[in-house]
């Protein structure tokens, strides 16, 4: 489906489906679609739709009216949700033209508007059908979705608007394919594969990938250590991008990527491990990233960094007790072996700061706890650094993805001291989520630094809206994406 602006009249267009958006409780000016709407006790709540046949009324088959909600409650989230309805409804009558009247939003812009609607109907239509007999290839009919504005002046806006909408969607469902994909054809191996093609023939990103030999030799004993109980050997991968004009800035973003989180032989009750393929998300994020980091083109260069793990119980395990030691000689009390996903970033953040970045952000699905203190929609976010905070914060409310800074409380450090280790890898009874947090800043090294646990919504296991149905999320992308672009 080619999505694409044009100057017109609305009422002139000749296709399947003409999508007219309304406020609740206004009129529309056609005395036509005005007393239909009428008849069908149509309010224009938000996501509510009546489809009408023009029976020659109008050059279109078909008109769609979808409500926007109250005025006073409008936002991109509204025009987001809507607009995913809007084309959720359409696609079901299997149209091959769509047009939809560009709509002029009070407090956003043409771009903003046109960015929003481009990326819920790209996202609305995603799913994940890999493993399925009747796989759904071909299945959209719908050639051309057209966006029709008589106000020649927007044309360039929404025409931005619609290609950076297309971006932040085919990087987010990049990694929602990643997300998605079973931890049996998603192993250590596949993520190291994944960034290589990422890389391959594209001179701006460089690829290194650290195998299991490389790793003792770096002395990385957290990675190691975790990866123990599995057969398949962990790696640590290492993309870079450089932008074509010369800058000193660098920001390394680093992910969690366990590709199988069992709990190892502190294994997960059989409820908590059937979702565990997507303890990779954070990983899956890098890698979604770094899918469109050219088109981006942010002026700063970026390390993309994350260890390939699956954490499994076995005869060769870490077990409750063992000792690891970081790559800069630190040692960790494992005490509880599925608080892993820290004891493999411990290594992760240090090869971050090897680099020497002027700020590292890494996303993490790092704890039940932080689904506890804020749900499965809401990121956490902690930061040694109020700036780097705020600019996460505010990039996240431009991507429109749920995000709430939680503290790093220092007074909890004294819940992370071993009788017998520089640390132990779990806190006290509460909190975990900054007892993690604090426990990730131990290997910083005072870096300006933001952690993002993405537990919850990296993975939706009810549809969270009419563009995030259930399953992968992609979030965490589109954040990184509106952070780059600041630059
Ligand atoms: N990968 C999990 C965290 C998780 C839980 C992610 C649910 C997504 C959904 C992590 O490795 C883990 O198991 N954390 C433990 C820590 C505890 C043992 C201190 C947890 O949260 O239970
Ligand atoms: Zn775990
Ligand atoms: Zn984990």
């Amino acid at each position: 489906m080619d999505i694409s602006v044009k100057k017109g009249k609305i009422f002139e267009q000749i296709c399947d489906v003409l999508i007219l958006f309304i406020f609740q409780g206004s009129e529309h000016s056609d005395d036509f679609i005005s007393t239909v709407l009428k008849e069908e006790k149509f309010k224009g709540k938000l996501c509510q739709s009546v489809l009408i046949r023009t029976d020659g009324k109008l050059p279109a088959k078909r008109v769609l009216v979808v409500g926007l909600g109250k005025k006073e409650e409008f936002d991109l989230q509204a025009l987001r949700r809507a607009s995913a309805a809007a084309y959720l409804t359409a696609k079901a009558i299997e149209p091959k033209t769509i047009a939809l009247e560009f709509f002029s939003a009070p407090n956003f812009n043409a771009k903003q508007v046109a960015q929003a609607v481009v990326e819920s109907i790209r996202l609305s239509d995603y799913s994940f059908t890999k493993y399925k007999k009747e796989n759904g290839n071909g299945k959209n009919k719908t050639q051309s979705f057209v966006f029709v504005t008589d106000d020649g002046r927007i044309l360039r806006q929404a025409q931005q608007g619609i290609e950076h909408g297309e971006l932040a969607a085919r990087a987010t469902i990049f990694t929602r394919d990643l997300v998605n994909t079973p931890a049996q054809d998603m192993r250590p191996i596949d993520l190291v594969e994944s960034a290589k093609s990422i890389a391959k023939g594209n001179g701006a990103i460089r690829v290194r990938v650290f195998d299991k030999a490389q790793l003792e030799k770096m002395g990385a004993g957290g990675i190691l250590g975790i990866a123990k109980g599995s057969d398949d050997p962990p790696y640590l991968v290492h993309l870079t991008y450089r932008p074509k004009k010369k800058t000193k800035k660098k920001i390394a973003i680093v992910g969690k990527g366990i590709t199988f989180d069992s709990g190892g032989l502190s294994l997960k009750p059989a409820a908590s491990m059937f979702t565990m393929k997507i303890d990779m998300a954070g990983a899956a994020d890098v890698l979604g990233l770094f899918s469109v980091i050219d088109e981006i083109a942010p002026a700063v260069e970026v390390h993309g960094i994350f260890a390939a793990v699956e954490h499994m119980p076995s005869g060769c395990a870490v077990r409750p007790g063992d000792i690891l030691r970081a790559m800069n000689g630190k040692t960790m009390e494992i005490l509880n072996t599925d608080a892993e996903g820290r004891v493999i970033l411990a290594d992760s953040l240090l090869y971050a700061v090897k680099q020497k970045p002027d700020m590292i952000i890494d996303l993490a699905t790092l704890t039940g706890a932080c689904m506890v203190a804020l749900g499965d929609e809401i990121t956490g976010v902690l930061s040694n650094d109020a700036k780097l905070a705020n600019r996460v914060l505010t990039a996240a409310a431009g991507a429109e993805e749920k995000m709430w800074e939680l503290p790093l409380e220092k007074n909890y450090k004294q819940f992370l001291k071993s009788d017998v280790a520089d640390l132990k890898n779990i806190g006290g009874k509460y909190g975990d989520v900054i007892s993690a947090g604090l426990f990730l800043e131990e290997f910083v090294n005072k870096t300006p630094w933001a952690h993002l646990d993405i537990a919850g919504p990296c993975f939706a296991e009810r549809d969270f809206d009419e563009y995030t149905k259930k399953g992968a999320t992609g979030h965490g992308v589109r954040t990184l994406i509106e952070f780059l672009k600041a630059f």
